[in-house]
């Protein structure tokens, strides 16, 4: 540890290694955590500091913690997204670095299992008043049945309970009618075997707001925004999971994420206030991203906090990093020491 104890100077990069057994799941691609974890251990060099990659696939969970606990890292920066092919794992994992005293990067276990179960997420934010859109859970197939999803307002949109990157998110998704409701949440219940969430589906333009920081006041970073311009106009403007990760197809280059353009200080204003509070209701940590959709009357609706979002090179975080100025080194360094401080009750 440094004499001046400024910053952590042993740092372990953390991710999970548990492809394999996520491959039986449709659309799964985890493996793009080894590339993010790599790119971090170069930006952490860069800043001179001494770096060990450490994978983890699940199963020798404890040999890990036993390695940590001897070698004594100042910080894990933790980039573990499930363990054993179970993104529920991914808490778990946060939870025995709690217990083990072991410091780390990111959120912690109840934040993290908050946002990873979406249903309690959105219970969090209305019941602080945060806008986000109307929703229905489903658990069983039998509950589709339920005569009142008739008369919702449609068009809604189905995405599954417990995923994130656009994981069995495509364009019929969005639904216009109670049988097409009925017919893709049976396909993605019977297909992910998991809860599907129905929410009213919010057109309009859809905004990353990444913050970096602790407390009630992280800083935002320079808001983003996707651009559907190159969106056919027969397909939806969603980030779909082509969107994300298939880059010859047609909502790849209808999704480019942009800085945010033509928009006004008092939207702005607004756009960060619901941001950080929607950090403040979940106990995100050192960095985070919300992103919502904004209604034809100007209605932030926040459809997604990220507690643990891709801070690889080419992903959001660096992109809003980038257009303060930052370095990818100089976010990785800036994360590590917003930590720091926080452990050690300085931040
Ligand atoms: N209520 C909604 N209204 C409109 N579009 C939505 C809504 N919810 C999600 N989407 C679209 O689907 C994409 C993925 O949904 P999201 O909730 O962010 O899931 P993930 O955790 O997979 O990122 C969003 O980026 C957005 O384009
Ligand atoms: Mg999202």
């Amino acid at each position: 540890m440094p004499e001046s104890g400024a910053k952590p100077a042993r740092v372990v990069v953390l991710y999970n290694t548990d492809y394999d057994t996520e491959d039986s799941l449709p659309g799964i691609d985890a493996s793009s955590v080894e590339t993010s974890a790599r790119s971090i251990t170069a930006a952490l060099e860069e800043m001179h500091y001494q770096v060990e990659l450490v994978g983890l696939h699940g199963a020798e969970v404890f040999d890990v913690i036993r390695r940590l606990r001897e070698s004594k890292p100042d910080l894990v920066f933790n980039l573990c997204e499930s363990m054993a092919g179970e993104p529920c794992n991914e808490p778990t994992f946060a939870g025995l670095l709690d217990l083990y005293r072991i410091p780390y990067t990111g959120a912690d276990l109840q934040a993290l299992v908050m946002c990873l179960y979406k249903q309690r997420t959105k219970e969090v934010l209305m019941s602080r008043g945060i806008p986000t859109p109307p929703y229905r859970y489903f658990t069983t197939l039998a509950a589709l049945e339920d005569p009142s999803l008739e008369a919702l307002d449609y068009p809604w949109f189905l995405k599954l309970a417990h995923e994130d990157a656009s994981v069995g998110i495509t364009e019929a998704n969005l639904v216009t009618s109670v049988g097409a409701l009925r017919a893709r949440a049976t396909e993605l219940m019977t297909t992910y075997e998991q809860p599907v969430l129905a929410e009213r589906y919010i057109d309009g333009r859809e905004i990353n707001v990444t913050m970096i920081g602790n407390g009630e006041a992280p800083e935002t970073l320079p808001l983003h925004e996707i651009d559907f311009a190159a969106m056919p106009g027969d397909r939806p403007k969603i980030v779909s999971y082509a969107a994300k990760w298939e880059e010859t197809h047609v909502d790849y280059a209808g999704t480019k994420p942009v800085k945010m353009r033509d928009a006004s200080a008092a939207m702005v204003r607004e756009i960060e206030r619901v941001g950080r509070a929607s950090w403040v209701a979940l106990g995100l940590r050192d960095y985070g991203r919300v992103d919502l959709r904004v209604d034809a009357a100007g209605t932030p609706w926040v459809i997604d906090v990220n507690p643990n979002p891709d801070i690889s090179p080419d992903a959001g975080v660096a992109r809003s990093a980038a257009v303060k100025g930052m370095s990818y080194a100089q976010l990785i360094d800036r994360i590590a020491q917003i930590a720091w401080r926080r452990i050690r009750g300085i931040g």
